[in-house]
């Protein structure tokens, strides 16, 4: 082989695997709360989300944020065929040159259905100002599932923009599309979906809540919701009926209580219908304001649907077979490496202490880090986030010092929370580095009220490292 030949062939190799070749593929289960990388390197960012199911493939929407605030930059696209591993197709909405959902503007959970009776898709999304004083409900169309989707203005119920806040969809068995927002209203929506014909439920008294989702399972309804605060997280519930126009029962939380919905908040649910079995993806999010692009992360886990009960469990890791619809839970296996093992090299003013009988490292100052030379194919990151904790940079290096993964982590909870922060792709079997280097800042944010939520410190606190062969 040639060399220039050889040298246009590497060049296409670490193109294709987005580093110097040692990355097989991202990964082989759902990992909820720890950044996910795309099939470029990037993290995945798909916020207030959906997914849509178009022949093999699953589509995800959301808001792709930014770094530096809650500006709409734009509604982002990938596509998977196994939900544990997402391609970026494109901007599937991109920020307009002006108008409603043009630069200074907040666009906010996307979700698309595909019209039964035209074939087109499309998007829906709250559109607002910054300060959330000019929100509607605001509709797309696209002939083609990835977009571009042209954005259409407000979607109109006798003539008029809905001006509601947090929204979701739902479409029925019969093919019927519904449009449903915070506090308990449900729009029909028009045969063609582009407008909204009845308002089947007006926010009765009995209904609270913003971020909704609908599921239906033997003709009982199940609407998902969160109680308000802001970027913070809480315990989310839900109600059930026999019909959209209620009346709608409430039935308290879906997730232990005190979780804090495992420090999420809804946005969606997927029913995976298999030849064996249904599996509803719960899909959460884990909100990291302001740093929501590279930190924010996802909560999905399997939503057990009863006769009229959900539960929300948590597994750090679990598969779904696509085919059955089965899932089950599945462990992270490898070898452990716990915070005090002196192959952990620590810089700086790393603080051991003991949290619930776990030894954690903890240190908040800035540019503090530790590193870990591994060999195996995996890394994973366990921390514990508290009410004081921050951000921080994980990186990954192979034997050559080529950066291989690289992600930002945050460690913020207002309840005490051991689990995995960091997972890294699958690599190809090697001599690793593993580099956690403290950022010395925390998420914040105020509500309508200026009324300040977040974290009070920058504390990044490490419990454990695990290594797969
Ligand atoms: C809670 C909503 O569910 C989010 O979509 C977003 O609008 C935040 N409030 C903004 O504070």
């Amino acid at each position: 082989m040639s060399n220039s030949f050889l040298h246009i062939y590497v060049c296409l190799l670490i193109l294709i695997t987005g580093c110097s070749g040692t990355r097989i593929h991202q990964y082989d289960a759902i990992y909820s709360g720890t950044p996910w990388l795309d099939n470029n390197g990037n993290t995945v960012s798909a916020r207030g989300a959906c997914i849509v199911k178009e022949g093999n493939r699953y589509y995800l929407f959301g808001e792709l944020k930014s770094d530096e605030g809650n500006d709409f930059v734009g509604f982002s696209c990938y596509s998977s065929k196994d939900l544990y591993n997402w391609k970026f197709e494109k901007i599937a909405l991109p920020q307009q040159k002006n108008g409603k959902l043009g630069p200074g503007r907040v666009g906010e959970r996307p979700k698309v259905m595909k019209c039964p009776k035209t074939g087109e898709f499309i998007m829906y999304m709250h559109v607002d100002s910054t300060n959330y004083k000019d929100q509607y409900v605001g509709y797309a169309v696209s002939n083609t599932i990835d977009g571009e989707y042209t954005f259409k203005g407000a979607l109109l119920f006798e003539g008029k923009p809905i001006k509601k806040w947090d929204l979701s969809t739902y479409q029925d068995t019969d093919g019927s599309g519904y449009v449903l927002t915070h506090s308990g209203n449900v729009y029909k929506l028009s045969d063609d979906y582009k407008s909204a014909t009845k308002h089947l439920l007006d926010e009765p008294d009995t209904m609270h809540g913003e971020a909704p989702a609908i599921i239906k399972k033997n003709g009982v309804y199940f609407w998902l919701t969160s109680g308000l605060t802001s970027w913070e997280r809480n315990d989310n519930f839900y109600y059930t009926a026999t019909s959209l126009a209620g009346p709608w029962k409430d039935q308290g939380y879906f997730a232990p209580e005190g979780t804090l919905t495992h420090n999420s908040q809804t946005t969606f649910v997927l029913p995976i219908y298999g030849s064996n079995d249904t599996t509803y993806l719960f899909m959460g999010d884990r909100w990291s304001y302001p740093i929501q692009h590279s930190a924010a992360t996802y909560v999905w886990q399997p939503l057990e649907v009863n006769s009229a009960t959900l539960h929300l469990p948590y597994y750090e890791k679990w598969n779904v077979d696509l085919k059955t619809g089965k899932w089950a839970n599945t462990e992270i296996t490898g070898k452990t490496v716990l915070a005090n093992d002196a192959t952990i090299k620590y810089s700086g003013n790393w603080k051991q202490e003991t949290e619930n009988n776990i030894n954690v490292f903890r240190s908040n100052t800035k540019g503090d880090s530790f590193s870990l030379n591994f060999t195996g194919s995996r890394v994973v990151l366990y921390g514990v986030s508290q009410s004081d904790g921050g951000y921080a940079i994980v990186t990954v290096k192979d034997a050559e010092g080529n950066v291989v993964a690289n992600s930002t982590i945050e460690m913020y909870s207002k309840v005490t929370n051991h689990s995995p922060k960091y997972v890294s792709p699958m690599f190809k079997k090697g001599i690793y580095t593993l580099e956690l280097t403290v950022l010395g800042k925390h998420g914040n944010w105020t509500n309508k009220r200026k009324d300040t939520f977040g974290s009070t410190d920058n504390y990044i606190s490490l419990e454990k490292i695990i290594v797969t062969e």
